[in-house]
Protein backbone atom coordinates (compact mmCIF):
# COMPACT_ATOMS: atom_id res chain seq x y z
CA UNK A 1 0.00 0.00 0.00
CA UNK A 2 1.36 3.43 -0.84
CA UNK A 3 -0.23 6.43 0.28
CA UNK A 4 -3.24 6.18 2.58
CA UNK A 5 -6.20 8.49 1.25
CA UNK A 6 -8.34 9.78 4.29
CA UNK A 7 -11.46 11.56 4.05
CA UNK A 8 -12.49 14.45 7.09
CA UNK A 9 -16.17 14.23 7.48
CA UNK A 10 -16.89 16.93 9.89
CA UNK A 11 -14.93 20.01 10.24
CA UNK A 12 -15.45 21.60 13.17
CA UNK A 13 -13.26 22.18 16.34
CA UNK A 14 -11.87 18.03 16.96
CA UNK A 15 -11.67 17.40 12.76
CA UNK A 16 -9.32 20.10 12.45
CA UNK A 17 -7.24 20.12 15.64
CA UNK A 18 -6.82 16.81 16.38
CA UNK A 19 -7.64 14.99 13.62
CA UNK A 20 -6.51 17.10 10.33
CA UNK A 21 -3.35 18.39 12.43
CA UNK A 22 -2.73 14.68 13.32
CA UNK A 23 -2.90 12.86 9.90
CA UNK A 24 -0.80 15.88 8.58
CA UNK A 25 1.99 14.85 10.69
CA UNK A 26 1.57 10.98 9.04
CA UNK A 27 4.14 10.23 6.19
CA UNK A 28 2.19 8.62 2.84
CA UNK A 29 -1.01 9.56 3.99
CA UNK A 30 -3.41 12.14 1.77
CA UNK A 31 -5.84 14.21 4.06
CA UNK A 32 -7.55 13.82 0.04
CA UNK A 33 -11.21 14.92 0.76
CA UNK A 34 -13.40 17.48 3.45
CA UNK A 35 -16.59 16.73 4.24
CA UNK A 36 -18.73 19.30 6.06
CA UNK A 37 -22.20 21.08 6.68
CA UNK A 38 -20.75 24.07 5.30
CA UNK A 39 -18.74 23.63 2.06
CA UNK A 40 -16.85 27.10 3.59
CA UNK A 41 -15.37 25.06 6.71
CA UNK A 42 -14.64 21.71 4.32
CA UNK A 43 -12.66 23.74 1.90
CA UNK A 44 -10.64 25.66 4.73
CA UNK A 45 -9.12 22.48 5.99
CA UNK A 46 -6.53 22.84 2.87
CA UNK A 47 -7.48 18.96 1.00
CA UNK A 48 -7.64 19.10 -2.31
CA UNK A 49 -11.34 18.74 -2.39
CA UNK A 50 -14.10 19.57 -0.66
CA UNK A 51 -17.97 18.34 -0.08
CA UNK A 52 -20.88 18.91 1.91
CA UNK A 53 -22.48 15.08 1.37
CA UNK A 54 -20.96 12.28 3.31
CA UNK A 55 -22.74 9.89 0.33
CA UNK A 56 -20.02 11.47 -2.39
CA UNK A 57 -17.31 10.39 0.00
CA UNK A 58 -18.65 6.51 -0.14
CA UNK A 59 -19.09 6.26 -3.59
CA UNK A 60 -15.09 7.39 -3.76
CA UNK A 61 -12.91 4.18 -4.84
CA UNK A 62 -10.02 6.21 -4.18
CA UNK A 63 -10.78 6.84 -0.13
CA UNK A 64 -9.52 4.06 1.63
CA UNK A 65 -10.11 5.97 5.13
CA UNK A 66 -12.50 8.30 6.53
CA UNK A 67 -12.45 9.98 10.14
CA UNK A 68 -16.04 10.69 11.64
CA UNK A 69 -16.28 14.18 13.77
CA UNK A 70 -19.48 15.34 13.48
CA UNK A 71 -22.22 15.60 16.23
CA UNK A 72 -23.00 12.00 17.81
CA UNK A 73 -26.69 11.84 16.27
CA UNK A 74 -24.56 11.34 12.43
CA UNK A 75 -22.24 8.78 13.79
CA UNK A 76 -24.18 5.94 13.12
CA UNK A 77 -25.58 6.74 9.81
CA UNK A 78 -21.95 7.63 8.44
CA UNK A 79 -20.18 4.49 10.25
CA UNK A 80 -22.66 2.25 8.74
CA UNK A 81 -22.67 3.78 5.42
CA UNK A 82 -18.89 3.42 5.54
CA UNK A 83 -18.42 0.14 6.01
CA UNK A 84 -20.75 -0.76 3.72
CA UNK A 85 -18.36 1.15 0.98
CA UNK A 86 -15.66 -0.79 1.98
CA UNK A 87 -13.61 2.06 4.31
CA UNK A 88 -11.65 1.34 7.45
CA UNK A 89 -13.46 4.10 10.31
CA UNK A 90 -12.28 6.09 13.08
CA UNK A 91 -15.35 7.16 14.71
CA UNK A 92 -15.65 10.26 17.35
CA UNK A 93 -16.68 8.99 21.45
CA UNK A 94 -19.44 8.56 22.15
CA UNK A 95 -19.85 6.57 19.70
CA UNK A 96 -23.18 6.60 18.97
CA UNK A 97 -26.59 8.13 20.92
CA UNK A 98 -27.42 4.36 23.16
CA UNK A 99 -26.07 0.96 23.44
CA UNK A 100 -28.29 -0.65 20.79
CA UNK A 101 -26.94 1.77 17.90
CA UNK A 102 -23.24 1.24 19.17
CA UNK A 103 -23.95 -2.61 19.10
CA UNK A 104 -25.05 -1.99 15.62
CA UNK A 105 -22.27 -0.35 14.56
CA UNK A 106 -19.61 -2.76 16.40
CA UNK A 107 -20.90 -5.31 14.30
CA UNK A 108 -21.17 -3.70 11.09
CA UNK A 109 -17.61 -2.94 12.48
CA UNK A 110 -16.71 -6.26 12.87
CA UNK A 111 -18.17 -7.71 9.83
CA UNK A 112 -16.54 -5.33 7.53
CA UNK A 113 -13.22 -6.90 8.21
CA UNK A 114 -11.73 -3.24 8.37
CA UNK A 115 -10.17 -1.37 10.92
CA UNK A 116 -12.43 0.46 13.08
CA UNK A 117 -11.06 2.65 15.95
CA UNK A 118 -13.09 4.90 18.78
CA UNK A 119 -11.60 8.27 19.47
CA UNK A 120 -10.88 8.08 23.04
CA UNK A 121 -8.03 10.13 22.69
CA UNK A 122 -7.16 10.52 26.08
CA UNK A 123 -5.79 6.92 25.95
CA UNK A 124 -2.75 8.69 24.88
CA UNK A 125 -1.50 10.68 27.70
CA UNK A 126 1.54 9.33 28.60
CA UNK A 127 0.53 9.45 32.01
CA UNK A 128 -2.58 7.22 31.34
CA UNK A 129 -0.14 4.57 29.42
CA UNK A 130 2.33 4.44 32.03
CA UNK A 131 -0.02 3.74 34.77
CA UNK A 132 -1.56 0.79 32.21
CA UNK A 133 2.21 -0.37 32.28
CA UNK A 134 2.39 -0.40 36.11
CA UNK A 135 -1.07 -2.10 36.18
CA UNK A 136 0.05 -4.87 33.67
CA UNK A 137 2.95 -5.47 35.54
CA UNK A 138 1.42 -6.50 38.81
CA UNK A 139 3.32 -3.39 41.10
CA UNK A 140 0.00 -1.91 42.46
CA UNK A 141 -0.82 -5.64 43.13
CA UNK A 142 -4.85 -6.19 42.86
CA UNK A 143 -6.77 -3.51 42.10
CA UNK A 144 -9.62 -2.50 45.36
CA UNK A 145 -10.69 0.68 43.90
CA UNK A 146 -10.91 3.48 41.44
CA UNK A 147 -11.89 6.83 41.86
CA UNK A 148 -12.47 9.27 38.86
CA UNK A 149 -13.47 12.67 38.19
CA UNK A 150 -13.27 14.48 34.81
CA UNK A 151 -14.31 18.07 35.63
CA UNK A 152 -14.92 21.44 33.81
CA UNK A 153 -16.75 24.70 33.71
CA UNK A 154 -19.26 25.63 32.10
CA UNK A 155 -18.22 26.45 28.10
CA UNK A 156 -19.65 28.32 25.35
CA UNK A 157 -19.48 24.91 23.22
CA UNK A 158 -21.37 22.97 25.91
CA UNK A 159 -24.59 25.36 24.41
CA UNK A 160 -25.43 24.09 20.96
CA UNK A 161 -25.95 20.30 19.80
CA UNK A 162 -23.92 18.93 23.08
CA UNK A 163 -26.83 20.48 24.91
CA UNK A 164 -29.78 18.24 23.77
CA UNK A 165 -30.65 14.64 23.65
CA UNK A 166 -31.43 14.32 20.09
CA UNK A 167 -28.14 15.29 18.88
CA UNK A 168 -25.92 14.25 21.74
CA UNK A 169 -27.73 11.46 23.29
CA UNK A 170 -26.92 12.70 26.95
CA UNK A 171 -25.14 15.86 28.69
CA UNK A 172 -21.46 15.79 30.55
CA UNK A 173 -21.97 12.23 30.87
CA UNK A 174 -21.48 11.25 27.11
CA UNK A 175 -19.80 14.09 26.15
CA UNK A 176 -16.56 13.67 28.78
CA UNK A 177 -17.61 10.79 30.86
CA UNK A 178 -17.08 8.47 28.27
CA UNK A 179 -13.20 8.77 28.16
CA UNK A 180 -13.28 8.47 31.50
CA UNK A 181 -15.08 5.40 31.70
CA UNK A 182 -13.05 3.57 28.84
CA UNK A 183 -9.80 4.70 30.53
CA UNK A 184 -11.02 2.91 33.61
CA UNK A 185 -11.95 0.34 31.81
CA UNK A 186 -8.66 0.13 29.97
CA UNK A 187 -7.34 0.27 33.54
CA UNK A 188 -8.67 -1.90 36.07
CA UNK A 189 -11.77 -4.08 33.57
CA UNK A 190 -15.01 -3.49 32.90
CA UNK A 191 -17.59 -1.85 35.20
CA UNK A 192 -20.25 -4.58 36.03
CA UNK A 193 -22.89 -2.49 37.88
CA UNK A 194 -23.48 1.27 39.04
CA UNK A 195 -25.82 3.34 40.83
CA UNK A 196 -25.96 7.22 39.28
CA UNK A 197 -27.27 10.44 40.35
CA UNK A 198 -27.75 13.24 37.74
CA UNK A 199 -28.73 17.16 37.95
CA UNK A 200 -29.23 19.46 35.08
CA UNK A 201 -28.19 22.81 37.25
CA UNK A 202 -28.08 25.28 34.47
CA UNK A 203 -31.74 26.73 33.85
CA UNK A 204 -31.66 26.56 29.76
CA UNK A 205 -34.94 26.22 28.17
CA UNK A 206 -32.58 24.70 25.24
CA UNK A 207 -31.52 21.93 27.26
CA UNK A 208 -32.14 18.69 28.19
CA UNK A 209 -29.73 16.92 29.35
CA UNK A 210 -27.38 16.19 32.60
CA UNK A 211 -24.94 18.89 33.60
CA UNK A 212 -23.84 16.87 36.61
CA UNK A 213 -23.84 13.30 37.60
CA UNK A 214 -22.15 10.80 39.96
CA UNK A 215 -21.98 7.24 40.18
CA UNK A 216 -20.99 4.15 42.40
CA UNK A 217 -19.81 1.24 40.60
CA UNK A 218 -18.64 -2.61 41.36
CA UNK A 219 -16.13 -3.96 38.05
CA UNK A 220 -16.33 -7.51 37.25
CA UNK A 221 -13.17 -7.92 38.59
CA UNK A 222 -14.50 -6.99 42.23
CA UNK A 223 -13.07 -3.72 42.06
CA UNK A 224 -15.37 -0.93 43.28
CA UNK A 225 -14.97 2.91 41.84
CA UNK A 226 -16.49 6.37 42.28
CA UNK A 227 -17.35 8.71 39.48
CA UNK A 228 -18.00 12.19 38.98
CA UNK A 229 -18.49 13.89 35.65
CA UNK A 230 -19.68 17.59 35.75
CA UNK A 231 -19.28 20.79 33.34
CA UNK A 232 -20.40 23.39 36.09
CA UNK A 233 -16.80 24.04 38.17
CA UNK A 234 -16.18 27.21 37.71
CA UNK A 235 -12.10 27.37 38.12
CA UNK A 236 -11.55 23.43 36.47
CA UNK A 237 -10.91 25.09 32.64
CA UNK A 238 -12.37 24.12 29.58
CA UNK A 239 -11.04 22.48 26.37
CA UNK A 240 -7.24 22.25 26.65
CA UNK A 241 -7.25 23.35 30.54
CA UNK A 242 -9.76 20.75 31.71
CA UNK A 243 -9.00 18.31 34.20
CA UNK A 244 -9.45 15.17 34.07
CA UNK A 245 -8.00 12.60 37.18
CA UNK A 246 -7.92 8.62 37.84
CA UNK A 247 -6.95 7.64 41.34
CA UNK A 248 -6.14 3.22 41.48
CA UNK A 249 -5.21 1.70 44.65
CA UNK A 250 -3.98 -1.89 44.72
CA UNK A 251 -2.79 -4.95 47.40
CA UNK A 252 0.67 -3.29 46.38
CA UNK A 253 0.32 0.18 45.87
CA UNK A 254 -1.42 3.40 44.31
CA UNK A 255 -1.05 5.74 41.78
CA UNK A 256 -2.60 9.05 40.55
CA UNK A 257 -2.76 10.48 37.35
CA UNK A 258 -3.93 13.90 36.37
CA UNK A 259 -4.68 15.18 32.65
CA UNK A 260 -3.12 18.75 34.11
CA UNK A 261 0.29 16.79 34.03
CA UNK A 262 0.00 14.55 31.30
CA UNK A 263 4.17 13.40 31.46
CA UNK A 264 4.26 12.50 35.61
CA UNK A 265 1.95 10.10 37.59
CA UNK A 266 2.11 10.12 41.66
CA UNK A 267 2.88 6.85 43.08
CA UNK A 268 3.90 4.79 45.99
CA UNK A 269 5.03 0.80 45.69
CA UNK A 270 7.12 -1.07 47.44
CA UNK A 271 8.15 -1.12 50.80
CA UNK A 272 7.28 2.45 50.92
CA UNK A 273 3.33 1.67 49.77
CA UNK A 274 3.17 -0.43 52.79
CA UNK A 275 4.06 2.32 55.16
CA UNK A 276 1.05 4.01 55.96
CA UNK A 277 2.52 7.16 56.33
CA UNK A 278 3.75 7.53 53.30
CA UNK A 279 2.22 9.48 50.33
CA UNK A 280 1.98 9.56 46.52
CA UNK A 281 5.27 10.85 45.16
CA UNK A 282 5.28 12.89 42.06
CA UNK A 283 7.36 11.06 38.87
CA UNK A 284 8.56 12.27 35.86
CA UNK A 285 7.78 9.72 33.08
CA UNK A 286 10.81 8.82 31.07
CA UNK A 287 11.37 10.57 27.33
CA UNK A 288 11.16 7.48 25.94
CA UNK A 289 6.74 7.07 26.73
CA UNK A 290 5.81 10.96 25.71
CA UNK A 291 4.77 9.77 22.54
CA UNK A 292 3.94 6.04 21.17
CA UNK A 293 6.75 4.67 19.95
CA UNK A 294 7.25 5.32 16.11
CA UNK A 295 5.11 8.57 16.28
CA UNK A 296 6.02 10.69 13.78
CA UNK A 297 6.01 13.91 15.97
CA UNK A 298 8.59 16.03 17.22
CA UNK A 299 8.98 15.98 21.17
CA UNK A 300 10.12 19.39 21.62
CA UNK A 301 6.95 20.82 19.77
CA UNK A 302 3.65 21.37 20.18
CA UNK A 303 1.89 21.69 24.24
CA UNK A 304 2.39 19.07 26.14
CA UNK A 305 -0.82 18.74 27.46
CA UNK A 306 -1.97 18.78 23.61
CA UNK A 307 0.59 17.41 21.13
CA UNK A 308 -0.11 13.50 22.70
CA UNK A 309 -3.12 14.04 20.79
CA UNK A 310 -1.76 13.53 17.27
CA UNK A 311 -0.87 9.80 18.29
CA UNK A 312 -4.60 8.91 17.63
CA UNK A 313 -4.03 9.46 14.04
CA UNK A 314 -0.94 7.67 14.17
CA UNK A 315 -2.24 4.08 15.93
CA UNK A 316 -4.67 4.26 13.10
CA UNK A 317 -2.72 4.48 9.82
CA UNK A 318 -0.68 2.44 11.49
CA UNK A 319 -3.26 -0.35 12.03
CA UNK A 320 -4.33 -0.02 8.41
CA UNK A 321 -0.91 0.00 7.25
CA UNK A 322 -0.31 -3.20 9.66
CA UNK A 323 -3.47 -4.79 9.53
CA UNK A 324 -3.94 -5.11 12.71
CA UNK A 325 -6.98 -3.78 15.19
CA UNK A 326 -6.67 0.01 15.99
CA UNK A 327 -7.01 0.11 19.65
CA UNK A 328 -9.43 1.25 20.77
CA UNK A 329 -11.75 -0.39 18.43
CA UNK A 330 -15.25 -0.43 17.67
CA UNK A 331 -16.09 -2.67 21.17
CA UNK A 332 -14.07 -0.74 23.29
CA UNK A 333 -16.78 2.32 22.32
CA UNK A 334 -19.85 -0.11 23.02
CA UNK A 335 -18.98 -1.15 26.16
CA UNK A 336 -18.34 2.21 27.39
CA UNK A 337 -22.24 2.94 25.88
CA UNK A 338 -23.75 0.15 27.61
CA UNK A 339 -22.25 1.82 31.02
CA UNK A 340 -23.53 5.51 29.96
CA UNK A 341 -26.89 3.54 29.37
CA UNK A 342 -26.85 2.03 32.73
CA UNK A 343 -26.09 5.24 34.59
CA UNK A 344 -28.43 6.72 32.53
CA UNK A 345 -31.37 4.04 33.12
CA UNK A 346 -30.22 3.76 37.04
CA UNK A 347 -30.00 7.72 37.73
CA UNK A 348 -33.78 8.10 37.02
CA UNK A 349 -34.78 4.73 38.45
CA UNK A 350 -33.04 5.66 41.36
CA UNK A 351 -31.57 1.84 41.28
CA UNK A 352 -28.44 -0.07 40.83
CA UNK A 353 -28.24 -1.30 37.47
CA UNK A 354 -26.54 -4.06 35.55
CA UNK A 355 -24.53 -3.29 32.86
CA UNK A 356 -25.26 -5.81 30.39
N1 LIG B 1 -11.85 12.85 21.18
C1 LIG B 1 -11.91 14.04 21.75
O1 LIG B 1 -11.04 14.42 22.53
C2 LIG B 1 -13.05 14.94 21.40
C3 LIG B 1 -13.01 16.31 21.73
C4 LIG B 1 -14.07 17.10 21.33
C5 LIG B 1 -15.14 16.56 20.62
N2 LIG B 1 -15.17 15.23 20.35
C6 LIG B 1 -16.27 14.61 19.57
O2 LIG B 1 -16.10 15.00 18.21
C7 LIG B 1 -17.36 15.18 17.57
C8 LIG B 1 -17.45 16.60 17.02
O3 LIG B 1 -17.27 17.52 18.08
P1 LIG B 1 -16.77 19.03 17.80
O4 LIG B 1 -16.49 19.64 19.10
O5 LIG B 1 -15.72 19.03 16.75
O6 LIG B 1 -18.12 19.65 17.21
P2 LIG B 1 -18.27 20.91 16.23
O7 LIG B 1 -19.67 21.36 16.36
O8 LIG B 1 -17.16 21.86 16.46
O9 LIG B 1 -18.05 20.26 14.78
C9 LIG B 1 -18.95 19.38 14.17
C10 LIG B 1 -18.76 19.45 12.67
O10 LIG B 1 -19.63 18.50 12.04
C11 LIG B 1 -20.15 19.10 10.86
N3 LIG B 1 -21.39 18.46 10.42
C12 LIG B 1 -22.62 18.56 10.95
N4 LIG B 1 -23.49 17.83 10.21
C13 LIG B 1 -22.77 17.26 9.22
C14 LIG B 1 -23.09 16.40 8.14
N5 LIG B 1 -24.35 15.96 7.93
N6 LIG B 1 -22.11 16.01 7.29
C15 LIG B 1 -20.85 16.44 7.48
N7 LIG B 1 -20.47 17.25 8.49
C16 LIG B 1 -21.42 17.66 9.35
C17 LIG B 1 -20.37 20.55 11.26
O11 LIG B 1 -20.47 21.37 10.09
C18 LIG B 1 -19.09 20.82 12.07
O12 LIG B 1 -18.05 21.20 11.22
C19 LIG B 1 -18.39 14.84 18.63
O13 LIG B 1 -18.76 13.49 18.52
C20 LIG B 1 -17.64 15.06 19.94
O14 LIG B 1 -18.17 14.28 21.01
C21 LIG B 1 -14.14 14.44 20.72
Amino acid sequence: MSSVRVALIGCGSVGRRIHAAGLRLCPEVELALACSRSLESAESIGAPEATQDYREVMAREDIDAVVIATPNNLHREIALAAFAAGKHVLCEKPLALNGAEAREMRDAATASGKVHMTAFTYEFIPAVRHLKKLIDRGELGEIRSVRGAYLMALAGHTLGWRSTKAQAGCGVLGDIGSHLIHLCHWLAGDIARLTATERKFRDDPNSDVEDWIAFLAEFESGAVGTFELSRICPGRGADITEEMTIEVYGTKGGALMSMADPRAIWLTTKAAAMDPASRLERMEIPESEWKLPGAPRELSEGYPRWSYRYDQAFQFIRAIREQVAAEPTFDAGYRTQQVLDAALKSAQSRRWTDVR
